[in-house]
């Protein structure tokens, strides 16, 4: 068995093999790349993708912070690049959706095949009326049709605006409402541990109030059913168009899409990306660290209501021309052998997913993950939160079976692509260090003064990685505050890191987001849910450690009467968050307390909540206005037993 990976001194470098087949084996890239970040990803640009028209070289980066263009007005259409390039090999599998029931067959879309539906549904959407440059949202599971509908906005030249379908009506009717969408293109429902979810109950809901004219509906329960007014069936129309359409040039720097995100407030942001910056950067990351050849099928976990499904689930690979596999339901239904099978079914080569699931799985045991091969596998990746040493070893040995390499890529939504990682022909591998800044990017690690050190808050340094976020929609202000206002001429991307042998190590947020199973939440986001329920006069979020999802949120509620069934008031609020935000935000445990620890200026002490669940000696009390009320929490949060568990297990 070939093993692509081998050890020396204590760590962990690519084999001969890995650096036989790596696109990168040589370090010098670094040192060349930085020597001009500026016409290294000029070439790169110029070699990746397909241009109608070059840009001017004075044009080739172009900065005026906080913004910044690459290939400003040079001529592209992404889909071009994403499907009619790749058309001299038509019967090559695109993409491999594998959908929960077990009795249900695998949907395989060649690049002919998913070509001609992407060019029927970009006339759909024309003739529905959708402009150049307007938003589409999109409120799908992973369903092929979720490719096909965000490929026919990028060859029209419309800007696709994704919302996780886990997410509640209201979360969507927001979405829809900032981006002022006037077509949402949703499903029927898909499958979820053996139940039909509904989804178009919730897209119905969210549209009340909004401008959406029309709805597609993907037929995934009912294929004939048979829509009227408002609503449309997705195949309906798709089967009536023509089948070209041709696509839209835009100039490098148009926004290709926006993607809402949690930022320290309660508001999401709606993040936006451009053309050929972003697609520049989704080739050439998927490529160098997934080392894809075009043989290679990649299967990133990641759902499209996320960055990750967007860059690395489709983009990257289709930008590529290889295959990338989806699939419908959960990793652990019908059992926790579920990914494994399918890994070894359709011999998947590079596989990418969250620290969460790898500890997840190392819960069930190992005897789902051992009775199988998983020899077609190469290279294993993780993104979403720091990975621990235990959950990286148990990668290495159970999934890579002590062969493939594991690169942790450090990356947010607003970087667009993957950032700091170690390439997988240059290596070393190593528990809990996330790596180098990708050739022709550059970081540093600054103290709150702006002075260099080697532990403390992670920064991006010009030139800017030509796949970083190009403003907040319609947020001028947001933008500049959120990421340019501590560092002013250098991109605050809010998380900490560690500098040891020149190698990043990712300690996690510095702001007042959580990391909740891989998902970004703002504690503040769901403080606002909290606070609309009419019981609740104010509350508070703060996030514990959680073994299984890295952290889970807690919150504090003070009611406006009294606390006369906690339990049931518990449920309550519980359900409300789910209603509102979706369950992923749901706080795992919500106290009920007669008063939040405050200062004279009345900020609630978040910090002071977050000693007391994690059994440590609160500072600081001097400052506060009610400092009685810290003995109070103290004893509930010690009383109670399920904190009394989590604590136990994460010791
Ligand atoms: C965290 C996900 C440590 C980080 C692509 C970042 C990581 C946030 C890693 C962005 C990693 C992502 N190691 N932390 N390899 N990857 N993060 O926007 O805190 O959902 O700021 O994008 O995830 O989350 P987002």
């Amino acid at each position: 068995m070939t093993s692509y990976i081998t050890k020396k001194s204590g760590k962990y470098w690519p084999s001969k093999a890995m650096k036989d087949i790596a696109w990168v084996k040589d370090s010098k890239i670094y040192k060349e790349a930085d020597k001009n970040p500026i016409k290294f990803w000029s070439e790169l640009a110029k070699q990746g993708l397909v241009w109608e028209k070059l840009w001017k070289p004075e044009n080739t980066y172009v900065q005026k912070i906080p913004y910044f263009w690459w290939f400003k007005q040079g001529k592209i259409n992404f889909c071009v690049n994403a499907l009619d390039r790749h058309l001299d090999k038509p019967s090559k599998p695109a993409l491999i959706w594998v959908p929960e029931p077990t009795n249900e067959k695998t949907v395989i879309l060649t690049y002919a095949g998913l070509y001609e539906k992407v060019n029927r549904f970009a006339n759909t959407l024309k003739q529905l009326g959708v402009k150049k440059q307007e938003i589409v949202s999109i409120y799908l599971p992973l369903i092929p049709e979720a490719l096909i509908a965000m490929l026919a906005c990028t060859r029209i030249g419309a800007i696709h605006s994704v919302v996780f379908s886990a997410f509640a009506p209201d979360a969507l009717k927001t979405r829809i409402i900032d981006g002022n969408a006037k077509i949402l293109i949703t499903a029927d429902g898909y499958y979820r541990r053996g139940k039909k979810e509904n989804l178009l109950k919730k897209a119905k809901k969210a549209i009340k109030g909004t401008k959406i004219k029309k709805v597609i509906v993907v037929p995934r329960f009912n294929k004939k059913k048979h829509y009227f007014g408002k609503y449309l069936n997705f195949y309906d129309i798709l089967n009536k168009t023509p089948s070209y359409c041709k696509p839209e040039i835009m100039n490098s720097e148009d926004p290709l899409f926006i993607l809402y995100t949690s930022g320290t407030t309660g508001k999401p942001k709606g993040i936006v990306h451009d053309t050929g910056g972003y697609a520049t950067q989704a080739y050439w990351t998927t490529k160098w660290n997934f080392n894809l050849h075009e043989d290679d099928i990649i299967w990133c976990t990641a759902d499209i209501g996320w960055v990750t499904g967007h860059t690395y689930a489709f983009y990257g690979p289709l930008l590529n021309g290889a295959t990338t596999l989806i699939y419908e339901g959960t990793p652990d239904f019908p059992n926790p052998s579920r990914w494994w099978k399918i890994i070894d079914k359709f011999k998947v080569t590079s596989f990418y997913t969250a620290p969460t699931a790898i500890r997840m799985f190392m819960r069930f045991g190992d005897k789902w993950v051992n009775k199988h091969k998983l020899n077609s596998l190469r290279i294993l990746a993780t993104v979403g939160e720091p990975i621990d040493q235990n959950a990286w070893n148990w990668y290495l040995k159970k999934i890579g079976k002590s062969r493939c390499p594991i690169i942790d890529t450090w990356w947010q939504t607003e970087t667009g692509g993957t950032l700091i990682n170690v390439l997988p022909g240059i290596g070393p591998f190593i528990p809990t260090i996330a790596g180098k800044s990708f050739p022709g990017t550059r970081h540093i690690i600054l103290n709150k003064a702006g002075k260099k050190v080697s532990k403390g808050f992670l920064a991006q340094v010009s030139p800017f990685a030509p796949g970083m976020l190009h403003g907040v929609w319609k947020n001028h202000k947001k933008y500049v505050e959120t990421y340019w206002k501590t560092f002013k001429t250098k991109y605050d991307t809010s998380d900490g890191a560690i500098m040891k042998n020149n190698l990043f190590r990712i300690t996690g947020r510095t702001d007042d987001v959580m990391k909740v199973a891989g998902h970004r939440l703002a504690t503040a986001e769901l403080e606002n849910v909290i606070n609309t329920h009419k019981f609740v006069n104010e509350s508070a979020v703060v996030p514990i450690p959680d073994k299984i999802k890295g952290q889970t949120p807690i919150a504090f509620v003070v009611l406006k009467g009294k606390n006369k069934n906690p339990e049931k008031i518990e449920k309550k609020l519980k359900s409300h968050v789910d209603k509102h935000l979706g369950p992923t935000s749901r706080p795992s445990r919500i106290y009920l307390v007669n008063a939040l620890p405050k200062t004279r200026s009345g900020k609630i002490m978040r910090r002071i909540l977050k000693s007391l669940l994690n059994n440590e000696e609160a500072q600081g009390l001097m400052t506060l206005v009610n400092p009685d009320c810290v003995e109070e929490i103290k004893n509930l949060v010690s009383q109670d037993i399920i904190n009394k568990n989590a604590k136990k297990t994460n010791n």
